[in-house]
């Protein structure tokens, strides 16, 4: 008899996703209930969801911004944990929420304010003792990048290595969606991540390099498995910044995500004529963001589903030391846009993000994790989360590697 009541804020592309996988497994989600800012598309996910898998899900209209209206939508049907894929801006609100009413917490990205690009964990570590103090477990980052990637990463330590030295991380989008610019998540959040100062963790301290619009960024021509050769830039990620915490004895991390040439020179006119500024301006009397405005012309990234092709290859090349001996591992995933959208009508991006969210979901449902406080992924175990993500459409491999050149002037 199924136990577990999920309720999933955000009903976009990942939240779609989630939904479905949720339905799938049904057998642990014995009650799922999806809400978002307005009812139109949680009701349309329903109607897909009940279509392809005969389960009836409930759906509702919240505003996640506000913390009373999320505690009494939260009290009314009363989850076991709520599962956060709005946006990073509704992550405290929903924390707050969640203390309140007495439910566990995951989400797939951290806090950032909106008004300024900012992508650090101080805001949801400092809910620490909150959480511990009502016994309550809140499981930050459980996409794929954060998310998988960050347990990949404890998955090598727990069984190839006593030490990890380096970790790169790689995001390779192979696939193609037809269209002359688009995001593959929401065009907000993404271009905000991709335009900021570029950091990576060596030695002891953060170093900042150049933007990926900036001529001086710092890319190479990496060979991925399946789908070959691609140009891959440096990037700050969020997962950076908790790995550095928790992976102990770490030398260096870095972050690489593949980018077409047409996809940066479309960004860099956007970004030259203002289009990317998220301060308000004024327009025929009135305020708004150009970023926000922007947002709205540009391809929904749901859409996107319906024609793209080729493949995903995300996964981390990890150096570490066991008994003394160095080697290094690749250990990553192949997914395929074609085939996600035949499965639950998303793209890749989408579905990385969904499978590991509802994965976790299921792992503090069932009660495999446990824990009162804030959890970073990585802190908790990663074999049954693993091996939920893999039976539910993402499994992994892992081959002998060689690490990445150390410094730019060797690649
Ligand atoms: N870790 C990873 O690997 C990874 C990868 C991709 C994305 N993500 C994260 O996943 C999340 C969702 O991404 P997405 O591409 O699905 O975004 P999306 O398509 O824009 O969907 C966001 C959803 O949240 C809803 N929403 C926005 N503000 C809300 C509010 N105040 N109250 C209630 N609902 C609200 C939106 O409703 P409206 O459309 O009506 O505004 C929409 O349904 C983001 O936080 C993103 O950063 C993580």
């Amino acid at each position: 008899m199924p136990t577990g009541t999920i309720l999933i804020i955000g009903a976009g592309g990942v939240g779609s996703v989630v939904a479905h996988k949720c339905a799938q497994n049904s057998d642990v989600f014995g009650k799922i209930h999806l809400a978002s800012r307005t009812l139109a598309k949680p009701d349309a996910i329903k109607k897909d969801i009940r279509r392809r898998w005969k389960v009836d899900i409930e759906t509702h209209a919240v505003n996640a911004d506000n913390v009373p209206e999320t505690v009494a939508l939260i009290r009314k049907v009363r989850p076991d944990l709520v599962l956060n894929v709005a946006l990073p801006y509704q992550d405290l609100t929903i924390m707050d929420a969640c203390l309140e009413a007495g439910v566990h917490y995951i989400d797939t990205a951290n806090y950032e304010p909106l008004d300024e690009a900012k992508f650090e964990y101080k805001w949801q570590w400092a809910y620490q003792d909150r959480f511990r103090q009502k016994g309550l477990m809140a499981v930050l980052g459980a996409g794929f990048d954060p998310g998988v990637t960050n347990m990949y990463c404890a998955y090598i330590l727990k069984h190839h290595y006593d030490t990890i030295r380096f970790i790169d991380i790689l995001d390779c989008n192979a696939g193609s969606h037809g269209h002359a610019f688009a995001t593959n998540f929401n065009p907000e959040i993404n271009i905000r991540e991709v335009t900021q100062v570029v950091r990576h963790w060596e030695n002891g301290r953060w170093i900042e390099t150049p933007a990926i619009l900036d001529d001086k960024s710092i890319h190479f021509l990496f060979d991925y498995p399946v789908v070959g050769k691609k140009d891959s830039y440096l990037l700050y990620h969020e997962e950076e910044e908790s790995l550095v915490k928790h992976m102990p004895g770490l030398e260096r991390i870095r972050f690489w995500m593949t980018f077409s040439q047409n996809y940066i020179t479309h960004l860099k006119v956007l970004q030259n004529v203002g289009m990317t500024r998220i301060d308000e301006v004024e327009y025929e009397g009135r305020k708004i963001v150009p970023i926000k405005f922007l947002k709205e012309v540009l391809p929904n990234p749901a859409s996107l589903a319906t024609n793209y092709t080729g493949k995903t290859v995300i996964g981390c090349i990890i150096t570490g030391v066991k008994n003394g001996n160095e080697s290094t591992k690749y250990i990553y995933n192949v997914c395929d846009h074609a085939e996600c959208y035949r499965e639950v009508g998303s793209q890749a991006i989408s579905y990385t993000t969904g499978v590991p969210a509802m994965s976790a979901a299921m792992m503090v449902v069932k009660g495999v994790w446990k824990g009162a406080g804030v959890w970073n992924i990585e802190q908790l175990d990663p074999d049954p989360f693993l091996e939920a993500v893999s039976k539910n459409g993402l499994p992994f491999t892992v081959v002998d590697y060689k690490p990445l050149p150390a410094s730019r002037a060797s690649f």
